[in-house]
């Protein structure tokens, strides 16, 4: 049987982790979707820099041709970040049938309607569990999960480096900058950390979290944000005299077809769920009408758990490609049509 040849784009926190899993769990894959899967070349920005993880030097590549132009390779995962180039290269590699795996937040909530509906036009599938909640598996839990219901609010905690340092603050009385420093050797912050700590990380995973659970298009521009860049440990000792902590909360909710969604420090209550949701952990709550209060919870950054959202979508691409379904289901999980933003 032939395997299921990846190319790898990006070995960085999260790429070590999905070679990591791809290689410890072979067996397991194997077992489930009946095929290998080997990761055929891994592109990185220098092929000469010390690796976390034992990989082939002659897999390593600097040049996305390399993945983009071998008609072997089936399935793209992309690790690597950033908007450009890594839309153009996504945009190849469905271009050429190429299925396509992201966690690539910041891309999905610009571009996403338009990269899902070049896969769709090729059968191709294009997954991004990792983009929210890193190994929370809530977009699954939105699109399939709730397919029935109608979801009227969510509430997030989903950004774990900015409620670890949030978190640190309180309990250490921890230093803003010298724990945004922690988060980033943990490896939980983006390349630039500023859209961790100014919210728009949390914002683009809001309106990802918004298009998949009311079915519109919601983009960045629509949700209201602000940062913690001004929280202060006195802000939170003060909330904490007054039996509330600080965090940093996204909220999607619509209401008679409007749909609103900010993300701003908040004062939760201590005896609040998300309250009790510390460090690099994430949370989602979502209320549907039918299902009533419902509560994910996980580890929201870093290198494993984000790896094991990341390989559970490759699984789910090769287990389509078995059935031959690739390019349907959740690949266009959503109608584009236009929704009412925030006043400005
Ligand atoms: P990272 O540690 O900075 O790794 C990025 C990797 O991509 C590096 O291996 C880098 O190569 C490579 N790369 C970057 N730009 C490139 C370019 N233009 N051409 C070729 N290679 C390039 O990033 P990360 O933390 O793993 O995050 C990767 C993606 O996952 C991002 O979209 C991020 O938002 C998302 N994500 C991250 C987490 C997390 O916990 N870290 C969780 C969920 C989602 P070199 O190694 O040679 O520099
Ligand atoms: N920088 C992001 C975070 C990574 O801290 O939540 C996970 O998406």
């Amino acid at each position: 049987v032939e395997p299921v040849r990846v190319g790898l784009m990006g070995l960085g926190t999260v790429g070590t982790g999905v070679v990591r899993l791809v290689e410890g769990h072979q067996e397991d894959l194997r077992n489930q979707t009946g095929k290998e899967i080997v990761i055929e070349k891994i592109l990185v920005q220098d092929i000469h820099k010390e690796r976390n993880v034992p990989v082939d030097q002659g897999k390593l590549t600097d040049r996305a041709d390399e993945i983009l132009q071998d008609p072997r390779i089936d399935v793209v995962v992309e690790v690597m970040g950033g908007i450009e180039p890594t839309r153009e290269l996504l945009r190849q590699a469905v271009a050429s049938g190429k299925h396509v795996v992201t966690a690539n937040k910041d891309l999905m909530a610009l571009h996403g309607a338009e990269l899902l509906s070049a896969a769709a036009e090729k059968n191709c599938d294009l997954y991004y569990e990792a983009s929210v909640a890193g190994g929370i598996p809530i977009l699954r839990a939105l699109v399939e999960g709730f397919s029935s219901d109608r979801i009227t609010k969510m509430i997030g905690i989903v950004n774990g480096t900015t409620n670890y340092i949030l978190t640190e603050m309180s309990r250490n009385g921890a230093d803003f900058e010298e724990v945004l420093a922690q988060a980033q050797a943990l490896g939980y912050a983006e390349a630039n950390p500023a859209s961790d700590v100014e919210g728009l990380d949390a914002g683009r995973k809001m309106a990802i979290l918004a298009t998949l659970g009311f079915h519109a298009q919601v983009s960045l521009e629509d949700v209201t944000v602000e940062g913690i860049t001004q929280v202060t440990l006195e802000d939170i000792r003060f909330a904490e005299q007054l039996g509330y902590v600080m965090k940093l909360v996204g909220l999607a909710q619509r209401d008679n077809g409007e749909i609103e969604v900010s993300v701003e420090p908040a004062l939760l209550p201590k005896h609040h769920p998300l309250a009790s949701v510390d460090g690099v952990y994430n949370a989602v709550y979502v209320h549907g009408e039918a299902v009533g209060e419902t509560m994910f919870y996980g580890p929201g950054a870093g290198e494993l758990p984000t790896a094991t959202a990341v390989v559970s979508d490759l699984v789910t691409v090769v287990k389509n490609m078995g059935l031959g379904v690739n390019g349907r289901g959740t690949v266009a999980p959503y109608q584009v049509k236009q929704v009412k933003g925030p006043e400005k």
